[in-house]
């Protein structure tokens, strides 16, 4: 793949009723990713799926060449470690979990990367990088959320603009390859800005799935990424 650039449909906006096709159809329309945002009503004040569904939508993430799409599993859950090895064994590519939810994170890492999964790590919009200190050398992703975590369909929020400068910095002095992802809020608009700031990877939930025209939406946010900033 030529682009540095990831695009990462949030299913969570997607048709639950018909969820396969809906993995089905978004990667024809040209995503990358598939972001699967798993949340406990503990952690997060919402509910959705498990690895029983990852299991399930594993055959569907693929494109029509067959080539395997990766499934990018967002863990909203505390604790993290026992369903973390749950979703490798379901299916997953990246597992990612928000540091606050696990008493020991590098455990939670090591448990991932264990299990054959690429990690990642998870700042609120409230939260500081400092987890990254002990752990940055260890991960493979870095996830900034720009809404709070728990539902679709959010404004982005600002301040998120500086931590990914922030996070972008941290890479840079590791020299290691290590995935910038940022999920909330994300719309054809503010996509170029995102990626100015320095991410590569972008969630987009409902301005994806609440679209008609969903291949539409996805290479309208590539023609943002290739357009240099005006403003
Ligand atoms: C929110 C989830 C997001 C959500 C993003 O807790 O982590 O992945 O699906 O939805 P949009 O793109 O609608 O803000
Ligand atoms: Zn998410």
């Amino acid at each position: 793949m030529s682009s540095p650039f990831r695009i990462a449909p949030s299913i969570l906006s997607a048709d639950f009723a018909r969820l396969g096709a809906e993995v089905s159809d978004v990667i024809a329309a040209g995503a990358d990713w598939i972001h699967f945002d798993v949340m406990d009503n503990h952690y997060v004040p919402n509910l959705t799926f498990g690895p029983m569904v990852c299991e399930a939508l594993r055959p569907h993430a693929k494109t029509a060449e067959g080539t395997p799409v990766p499934i990018d599993v967002h863990l909203m859950i505390e604790p993290v470690d026992a369903l973390a090895a749950a979703f490798a064994q379901a299916g997953a590519d990246y597992i990612s979990f928000h540091p606050d939810a696990s008493p020991h994170v590098h455990r939670s890492i090591q448990a991932i990367k264990a299990a054959g999964c690429k990690a990642g790590l998870v700042f609120n919009p409230g939260a500081g990088l400092e987890p990254l200190d002990w752990a940055i050398d260890e991960i493979d992703l870095i996830l900034i959320m720009s809404v709070n975590p728990g539902f679709g369909g959010q404004s982005f929020i600002d301040s998120a603009l500086r931590k990914i400068e922030l996070a972008r910095k941290r890479i840079e002095e590791t020299g290691r390859d290590i995935r910038l992802e940022v999920d909330g809020g994300i719309k054809v608009d503010n996509i170029a800005r995102v990626a100015s700031a320095g991410a590569d990877t972008f969630v987009a939930g409902s301005a994806i799935f609440n679209a008609k025209d969903y291949a539409s939406v996805i290479s309208a946010m590539r023609a943002q990424l290739q357009a240099p900033l005006t403003a």
